[in-house]
């Protein structure tokens, strides 16, 4: 039993009903639906979560890096129940004014080069739009091929042409063939030697090497760059060089850099966007989850340019700026705006890094902690008879049946990632979970 300021565990966890309850949804749905830890979201209020039998969660998941706002904030709560109340549940194309004054209010906080958006309702669709764009971009520009460069490692959704980028063979092997129009190149990481020793000449290198094999240049084949801002699975930033080396590649080759800002976006690392840590302009920008902190709701932001390339009623879909969404991804900016959660973000970022550092510098079974501001990732390292993938599943287990969820990434990562709005002290009593949760788990197997 745990009972505490922002904590509560009263029965066995997981509780049966919660297994029950899984039981009864894998007989009705696919199973590729699950996989989670079984906990059962009853509600979830700022950054807690409830289940129906009296268990109350710190919650250092965002749902999955989507409640940035915290969950169930009373702006968003109260613009969604407005509209629906309107009612106004569904417009299509047409003009409301929720699409109207959310696009007016994106569009004005953010950079002045990002001069319009491309609405969808999930973070995957808005990579099946950017690679529509870069690819009409380059066929607009005379070139002999529109190929996609992607990262090794990186993850960009479920949609055929976001699983093409991935370099996880095993996710996309169910399409039956390689797409030629996508070149994967290597991601710069902090363990490989020469990727921190000089980030740019890792980048052009490994870039030439590829190109050269295939007979192609910069100037003729290449569309554009993807790169997600950070590599989601392990919150593994680049060196700031690789990407500003990234940059001047794509403005040679006349192609298009994008950055996936589905996880790093609004406020998460203590920028609007987590790419402007680079100091770089990216050509197009996809965003998802924070965006509204709550419902479905996803875009792509560009140029006119680039986002009047298709055209008039050629690009758009069912539920598309759905009013509900809009007017929830409006309130969210609010959010953002009157909470200062990008200054939170970084603020409550240093301690938040400071903390794990300390838990990784005290326990064998991490071998290092990565991200910025409120996100980060506990690499861990394998102990004893488990391997660092199985420390990770114990230690994610541990935490939800002490009261903090964390997410279970299914590989030798722990990511955490608490809504921006989450109380000094809840923060601090989480981590102070973690830290006893590493310590017993690494005694374990030691
Ligand atoms: C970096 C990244 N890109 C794309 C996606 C796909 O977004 P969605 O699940 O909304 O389709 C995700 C989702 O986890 C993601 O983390």
């Amino acid at each position: 039993m745990i009972k505490t300021e922002f904590r509560t565990i009263v029965t066995e966890v997981p509780h049966p009903k919660a297994l029950e309850m899984a039981d009864r949804l894998a007989a009705v749905e696919s199973h590729s639906m699950h996989g989670q830890l079984p906990v059962v979201w009853d509600r979830a209020v700022g950054s807690s979560v409830y289940d129906p039998w009296g268990n109350r969660w710190i919650d250092f998941t965002s749902t999955i890096f989507v409640a940035n706002a915290g969950h169930a904030h009373p702006l968003i709560v109260d613009a969604i129940v407005k509209t629906a109340q309107k009612p106004l549940l569904h417009a299509y194309n047409y003009p409301t004014a929720e699409r109207l004054n959310y696009l007016e209010e994106l569009i004005r906080v953010t950079p002045s080069y990002l001069e319009k958006a491309f609405l969808v309702s999930a973070g995957t669709e808005a990579i099946e739009v950017a690679i529509k764009l870069m690819r009409m971009n380059a066929m607009a520009a005379g070139k002999r091929r529109s190929v996609v460069v992607s990262f090794e490692g990186n993850w960009h959704g479920r949609t055929t042409g976001a699983q093409h980028l991935s370099s996880n063979v095993d996710q996309r092997s169910w399409i039956g063939h390689e797409d030629p129009g996508v070149l994967r190149l290597p991601f710069p990481y902090p363990w490989i030697a020469e990727a921190t020793s000089d980030p740019r000449g890792f980048f052009r290198e490994t870039l030439q090497r590829e190109l050269d094999a295939r007979g192609w240049t910069l100037k003729d084949d290449i569309a554009g760059f993807m790169l997600e801002t950070y590599q989601g699975w392990g919150a593994v930033f680049y060196p700031a060089d690789f990407v500003k080396e990234v940059e001047r590649a794509a403005k040679e080759s006349g192609g298009l850099l994008v950055f996936d800002e589905m996880q790093a976006g609004f406020a998460r690392t203590g920028e609007l966007f987590g790419y402007q840590h680079y100091g770089v302009q990216p050509d197009l920008v996809c965003c998802g989850k924070g965006a509204s902190s709550s419902v479905p709701l996803a875009f792509v932001l560009g140029s006119g340019y680039l986002l009047d390339l298709p055209s008039v009623g050629s690009m758009s879909s069912t539920h598309s700026a759905n009013p509900i969404s809009c007017a929830a991804g409006l309130a969210n900016l609010k959010a953002i705006e009157n909470e200062g959660l990008i200054e939170r973000a970084r603020d409550l970022g240093l301690q938040f890094h400071a903390e794990l550092n300390s838990i990784a510098n005290a326990s064998p079974a991490v071998s290092s902690i990565q991200g910025l501001g409120m996100v980060a990732a506990i690499i861990t390292n394998g102990v004893g008879d488990a391997d660092a993938s199985a420390i990770a599943t114990e230690i994610s287990w541990e935490c939800m049946r002490q009261g903090l969820l964390v997410v279970h990434t299914g590989r030798e990562s722990v990511k955490i990632a608490p809504p921006l709005t989450i109380a000094l002290d809840a923060m601090i009593e989480g981590l102070s979970v973690l830290r006893k949760v590493i310590d017993d788990v690494t005694a374990k197997h030691s």
